[in-house]
């Protein structure tokens, strides 16, 4: 079983390594979800379900029916009661999508209330993210909004590690410190590095981060990778470099792990 958050500065490649993470542990057998976390979802297509396909994936945020029904308040509304703990189980059966194996669930957008209230929806998607966490799947992995600012207690419920994402670059190292601080506050201990879009000129970025984080490895920028996105095709079909060096991170991931 691993359960994973991906996440870092906006741009650094976690869809694409997300995607392909899932293709990968997919086809090696293992029953997979696949969870855009990102408000901008592009997952789907990292993982190769076709664009029109992907583009009519719901979020579970806009249902408002099913909101109503699981939580006693409708999506948005200030209801001063309803559920905070939805029922949920079904939903990875009913409401994910299958592509190559990977079980997709795209959760959407809690508009939020003034004072960072809780609303029904975010109250559906914690429990959906929590009960994925704990009881779905031998792998789940949650492909999370760029940032920090809405990493909580909430996210981190069954996580076993969370997996960084960093380019070359101060700014995204930056995200990489802070995400790390706040990791040890909400409970998760497992922090790994994946350094993305590296290029000849940055080995000695790869060594020196190495210092003070738990690398897994450095991907090389990638033209494939780079049209594989331009084509909305998934990298693992079409960049089997980087396929390869993917397969490598996550062997040494599932070993850090043990
Ligand atoms: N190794 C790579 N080589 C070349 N291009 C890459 C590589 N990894 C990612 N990219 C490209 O960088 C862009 C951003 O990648 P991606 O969408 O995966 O990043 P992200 O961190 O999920 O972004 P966001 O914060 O917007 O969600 C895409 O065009 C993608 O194809
Ligand atoms: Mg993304």
């Amino acid at each position: 079983m691993m359960k994973l958050a991906i996440t870092g500065k906006g741009g650094v490649g976690k869809t694409t390594v997300a995607g392909t993470m899932a293709r990968i542990l997919a086809a090696r057998g293992n029953r997979v979800y696949a969870v855009d976390a990102d408000p901008d979802a592009n997952l789907a297509t990292a993982v190769g379900l076709d664009p029109g396909a992907a583009r009519s994936v719901r979020p579970i945020a806009d249902m408002a029916h099913l909101v109503e029904e699981r939580t006693g308040a409708a999506p948005g509304s200030q209801a001063p009661v309803f559920r905070m703990n939805p029922r949920v189980d079904d939903i990875p059966a009913e409401l994910s999508v299958e592509a190559h194996g990977v079980h997709l669930l795209r959760l959407g957008t809690v508009k939020k209330g003034g004072g960072g209230c809780i609303c029904p929806e975010s109250a559906l998607l914690r429990s959906l993210l929590s009960h994925l966490m704990l009881y779905e799947g031998d792998a789940v992995i949650v492909d999370m909004e760029a940032g920090i600012e809405h990493l909580g207690r909430a996210t981190a419920r069954g996580v076993d590690a969370m997996l960084v994402v960093v380019e070359p670059g101060r700014r995204s190292v930056r995200t990489a410190e802070a995400i790390s601080k706040l990791a040890g506050d909400i409970g998760i201990s497992k922090l790994r590095l994946v350094v993305n879009k590296v290029t000849g000129a940055d080995d000695d970025f790869c060594s020196r981060l190495a210092g003070s984080f738990d690398v897994l490895g450095c991907l090389p920028f990638s033209e494939d990778v780079r049209q594989a996105d331009l084509q909305e095709q998934a990298p693992y079909d079409t960049a089997p470099l980087f396929r390869e060096q993917m397969e490598g991170i996550l062997d040494r991931l599932i070993d850090s792990l043990r």
